[in-house]
């Protein structure tokens, strides 16, 4: 049941139901999970609680239909996509506003993440036509080796709630282009925006059993996933504890994994750095969904003599942004996602203040009160701090202080993660040295926005293993076959 307030133009886009094989369908036993609005804790709807049973009757439906599709020529697998990236946009407003409805987002945000989704299917629709192999010369001379990529099979996909249509479309694009099916488990907070999707992509033409979404039981669903011995693929976007666990289970039957887990971005500021820009940059990279990205600032180091000026400038940008309701124009930072993410998000303010750490701004809960956080800025903030070691998720921007290059790399890179890390600079080569010796699998040097389509998003040491977009992301849906072709003699 979806809640009739829910004001959107295209009521059809709101599904109450899995979607499996092409079926709209309930939990086998009929129950199913509430949805709530972060903003305000009213109701949004529910959907299915489903379970293996669920999981496997989909998985089998897309194991059946992934034989068919593969066969498909890539022309037609790219049409699809491009019809799904038209259709998206076509209803941008309406999956925003779903967006916001379900992660409390900003509606400028929200938009911002349709465009981003839809682009994985443009991209996509186009990588699907240059899937290329090899021709390599014999190793005798009357052989030739012909290399050839074909999908990997059924993908079982876990999307989170803070990306619920970009994450998704990332995962899903790559997968039905190369000719590969989906299983789908959308996060239980964010389903109606994975749902949607599916409504879209059976318009589109998805053929059935390609696009399956079943929502539910996290534990449940996702072991059916990692046993299944048709399931060849597992991608997730989320924690690094889950994402350990998924590889683990995934072992017994060697499945492929690709997983975009947690970071702890530095963004570091040099003393000839553009200080305006490197303000804005970091205002960017730490509040943009309440600071709730795999990809947020965590900790700001400031080279000492720019140290006070750089955190007065910041200080103040932070207190100017509009807390409220996300469906609100003029809100620039929603609430959070839950209770625990307020309960981590006060945990390292008050490690940080009890070990000396200064609140230029914000710091409590915001007097809207529910899961609203005021945007806090902490000076003075040492190593040893909390905040220094776990990812915080939440609207809080420590900044550090530096003297040495050197330094701070090796301080950057003091951590089990290695997602994203940024810096500014207007030294050239300067540039050149601290690119190549972060140990992160981005980089923003000089910007703190590095997400779009054509390049390849992931991590290294804890924070994952794959690529996603750009010309990389449909290796990890394929494998690779080599043919040893013999006899070819004069
Ligand atoms: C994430 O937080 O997992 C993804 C953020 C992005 O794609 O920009």
């Amino acid at each position: 049941m979806v809640a009739e307030t829910i004001n959107i133009k295209n009521k059809a886009l709101l599904k109450d139901q899995c979607y499996i094989n092409g079926e709209w369908m309930g939990a086998n036993d009929g129950s199913s999970s509430e949805v709530t609005n972060p903003a305000n804790s009213e109701r949004l709807g529910s959907l299915p609680n489903c379970g293996a049973d669920e999981a496997i009757l989909a998985i089998t439906a897309a194991n059946k239909a992934q034989k068919i599709w593969a066969k498909t020529d890539a022309k037609e697998r790219s049409s699809v996509l491009k019809n799904l990236h038209h259709l998206m946009l076509e209803n941008q407003m309406d999956l925003a506003t779903i967006i916001t409805l379900e992660g409390g987002k900003p509606i400028s945000e929200s938009l911002g993440e349709i465009a981003y989704a839809a682009s994985f299917f443009e991209w996509f629709s186009e990588e699907a036509k240059r899937v290329y192999g090899d021709l390599i010369p014999g190793h005798q001379y009357d052989r030739r080796t012909l290399v050839i990529k074909q999908p990997i099979g059924v993908v079982g996909c876990i999307t989170p709630w803070n990306f619920p249509s970009a994450m998704l479309a990332r995962k899903i694009a790559p997968a039905i282009a190369v000719g590969c099916s989906v299983v789908a488990k959308p996060a239980p907070e964010t389903p109606f925006s994975a749902t949607a999707m599916a409504y879209l992509s059976e318009l589109a033409g998805v053929p059935k059993g390609i696009f399956n979404v079943v929502t539910g039981d996290a534990e449940k669903i996702g072991s059916a996933m990692t046993s299944h011995k048709d399931v060849k693929k597992i991608t997730f976007t989320g924690s690094t504890a889950v994402g350990k666990h998924l590889l683990k289970a995934s072992a017994d039957s060697v499945k492929k994994v690709s997983l975009e887990l947690g970071g702890h971005a530095p963004f570091i500021v040099f003393d000839d750095a553009n200080l305006e820009a490197a303000v804005e940059g970091a205002v960017i990279a730490k509040y943009r969904n309440s600071g709730q990205t795999c990809v947020c600032a965590n900790r700001i180091y400031v080279q000492s003599s720019i140290y006070d000026d750089f955190s007065q400038r910041f200080t103040e940008k932070a207190s100017e942004l509009v807390v409220g309701n996300g469906l609100d124009e003029s809100t620039q930072q929603g609430p959070l996602i839950s209770e625990n993410a307020i309960e981590k998000v006060s945990n390292h303010i008050e490690d940080a203040k009890n070990s000396g750490a200064i609140i230029t701004t914000g710091g409590n809960p915001h007097s809207l009160g529910g899961l609203f956080f005021e945007p806090t800025v902490l000076t003075g903030v040492s190593d040893e701090m909390l905040i220094s070691k776990e990812e915080t998720f939440g609207p809080v921007a420590p900044i550090f202080s530096f003297e040495t290059e050197q330094e701070v790399i090796e301080r950057a890179n003091n951590t089990p993660y290695g997602l994203a890390a940024y810096f500014y600079t207007t030294d050239l080569a300067k540039s050149w040295r601290v690119s190549e010796q972060l140990d992160y699998g981005m980089v923003g040097l000089n910007t703190g926005i590095i997400s779009t389509e054509m390049a390849p998003f992931g991590g290294v040491k804890e924070s994952g293993i794959g690529r996603e977009g750009s010309k990389y992301g449909v290796d990890d849906y394929l494998e690779i076959k080599y043919v040893s072709l013999a006899g070819i003699e004069d």
